[in-house]
């Protein structure tokens, strides 16, 4: 194998002038997305989502973002997971995009809260089938001997088309209402630009920052 710490990439692909960027990091966030759809990047709607326990314990995990609001982004999960509880115990979150084909990150630091059951009923209704039937038949995080039930369970609920799937209680969305936000461009040398959005009382406040 090769030696890890021998893999190196320059990032030279393009580069960040905070004072050139809008007012609002919803609306900035908004054209950067964008900008990742069209660079095909590979699921540019996946974010590292970062909860803390009662214990002050962090743990990550992948989820994808599905929605962006004028004051945060949505995705969906089932509440009674791990992130669920502790997202119940403490509700601030951390969560981060990393676009390698535009050598971007954005990093989003807010606070969450549950959708309206009408919305997460539209989103639910919107996906496939199986997807639905996924989220009946998971109890997400819970310990399980093998998945057998599992699939038992989803070819049962494919069977018949004609019978709709309900959502469960337990499955929705969460809004992160963010309070930070960071766009990070990466420049050669490791001399990166950074833009940070800070929510002051009301208002953003814009500022660079050091690689
Ligand atoms: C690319 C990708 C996308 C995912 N999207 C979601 C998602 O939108 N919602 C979700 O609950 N889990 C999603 N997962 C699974 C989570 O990473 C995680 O395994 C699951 O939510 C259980 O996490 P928890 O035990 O910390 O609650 C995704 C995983 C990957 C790799």
């Amino acid at each position: 194998m090769k030696n890890i710490a021998d893999i190196r990439k320059e990032y030279t692909k393009g580069a960040l002038e905070p004072n050139e960027m809008g007012d609002d990091p919803l609306t900035e966030f908004r054209g950067w997305f964008q900008q990742a759809i069209d660079s095909q990047v590979l699921e540019p709607n996946a974010m590292i989502l970062g909860t803390v326990n009662a214990e002050h314990r962090p743990s990550s995990r992948v989820v994808l973002l599905k929605e962006i609001t004028t004051e945060g982004i949505v995705f969906f999960t089932n509440y009674n997971s791990r992130k669920g509880r502790e997202l119940l115990e403490n509700p601030f979150v951390s969560a981060v995009f990393f676009w390698a084909e535009l050598e971007r990150q954005v990093r989003v630091e807010g606070r969450v809260r549950k959708i309206s059951e009408a919305d997460s009923d539209a989103y639910f209704y919107s996906r496939p089938r199986i997807s639905q039937a996924g989220a009946v038949v998971s109890n997400q995080s819970e310990v399980i001997s093998g998945r057998e039930d599992l699939d038992a369970q989803m070819v049962a609920l494919m069977a018949d088309e004609s019978i709709e799937i309900a959502r469960p209680e337990h499955w929705g969305g969460y809004e992160i209402v963010v309070y930070g936000m960071e766009f990070w461009q990466g420049r050669p040398g490791r001399v990166h630009d950074r833009a940070r959005y800070q929510k002051v009382e009301s208002a953003w406040v814009k500022t660079r920052l050091s690689p």
